[in-house]
């Protein structure tokens, strides 16, 4: 093919004119945001009535089962189709080995039925990692130095997805960043008759300082001594993030997660030019608190930052995005 190359230059050529008028701005839009673009992470936690803030994230709270309800049907309603459920474990359930992650009647696997009970016309994304029932707030089990053993945690969490799927969970979301959890997943709900369970993996999960306030949200924070380094990814690293996406798509992904989101975008647009599958990003809870800060420090609007950042994934290449300003965002968009 020959391409003819048109040396246009200014005053020919002028990038202005098209941006000269909203009409016009809005004809040339290359990205657009509409609810449908994001999934809204819950808090659930015990009782019934109860709403407690989250002291980090302000604007967000910990909603017991029938309050969490009455949330999907507000997110229904403004055009959200998915919502991620993550529980705050009660103390006393929390043990060395997690395996209350495994009870049928746990706080997840209540939300779950609960929600696709009230409202089964929206989607529900479930976390299948060990930190909120673990005693160490670590995401796996731990051998006597500490270590966070890989294959025996893996065991447990294929338990754990097959357990929510059997609640009624339309999408598991392994965030532990194991090895071989998303194959030996795959395999299990094929096993166990759920092969329409879809699979989100968080393919490229790194060890980060912006995850502080979920922490906090799911009750982990305090319990965790050291960090996640051993598993989840070094910020340095951007090649191997894609050495990453191409094992779980491998192992049967039916969609990839990057976590956190602003500060990765590159990795967002490396995997999608590398894969072109369906991307997500993670705009974590350190994020959100940021955004807030900015806004109450008079550094910015905030519904201008709000959107000016979810825009920002679009264009880097995401698919859609999970973000504590879903609701808001949403209602924003439908005026
Ligand atoms: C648990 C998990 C974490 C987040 C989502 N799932 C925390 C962590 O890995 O320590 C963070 C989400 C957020 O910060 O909003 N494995």
């Amino acid at each position: 093919m020959t391409r003819t190359t048109i040396n246009t230059a200014y005053p020919q050529l002028r990038l202005r004119r098209t941006r000269a008028s909203a009409w016009s701005r809005a004809m040339h839009a290359e990205h657009h945001l509409s609810p449908a673009d994001f999934i809204w992470p819950l808090f659930v936690t015990s009782g019934s009535g109860v709403e407690e803030p989250i002291g980090s994230l302000p604007g967000v709270s910990r909603w017991s089962v029938d309050r969490a309800v009455a949330r999907a049907k507000e997110a229904a309603a403004e055009g959200i189709p998915c919502l991620a459920l993550f529980p705050n474990t009660p103390e006393d359930k929390r043990s060395d080995d997690g395996a209350h992650a495994l009870d049928p009647d746990n706080l997840m696997c209540q939300a779950i039925r609960a929600i696709k009970d009230a409202v089964p016309e929206i989607g529900l994304l479930t976390d299948v990692a060990l930190d909120p029932y673990t005693a160490h707030g670590q995401d796996g089990l731990l051998d006597e130095t500490g270590y966070v053993v890989n294959d025996a945690t893996v065991d447990v969490l294929v338990g754990q997805a097959l357990n929510q799927a059997a609640a009624g969970a339309d999408i598991v979301a392994p965030s532990d960043m194991m090895d071989g959890r998303i194959g030996a997943i795959r395999e299990a709900l094929e096993a166990e008759g759920h092969a329409n369970v879809q699979i989100m993996a968080y393919a490229a999960k790194y060890a980060s300082v912006f995850y502080g306030p979920f922490r906090d949200a799911v009750g982990s924070g305090g319990l965790l001594k050291g960090n996640k380094k051993s598993y989840q990814m070094d910020p340095a690293n951007g090649a191997e993030a894609l050495r990453e996406v191409a094992l779980d798509i491998a192992e049967g992904a039916d969609s990839v997660m990057v976590k956190p989101g602003l500060p990765y975008l590159d990795v967002v647009a490396r995997v999608k030019d590398a894969f072109n599958i369906p991307v997500f990003a993670y705009q974590v809870s350190g994020e959100y608190a940021m955004i807030e800060a900015a806004a109450a420090a008079g550094a910015g609007e905030r519904n201008g930052l709000v959107m000016e950042m979810l825009m920002s994934f679009k264009r880097a290449g995401c698919t859609g995005v999970l973000t504590y300003h879903a609701l808001h965002a949403a209602r924003l968009l439908n005026g």
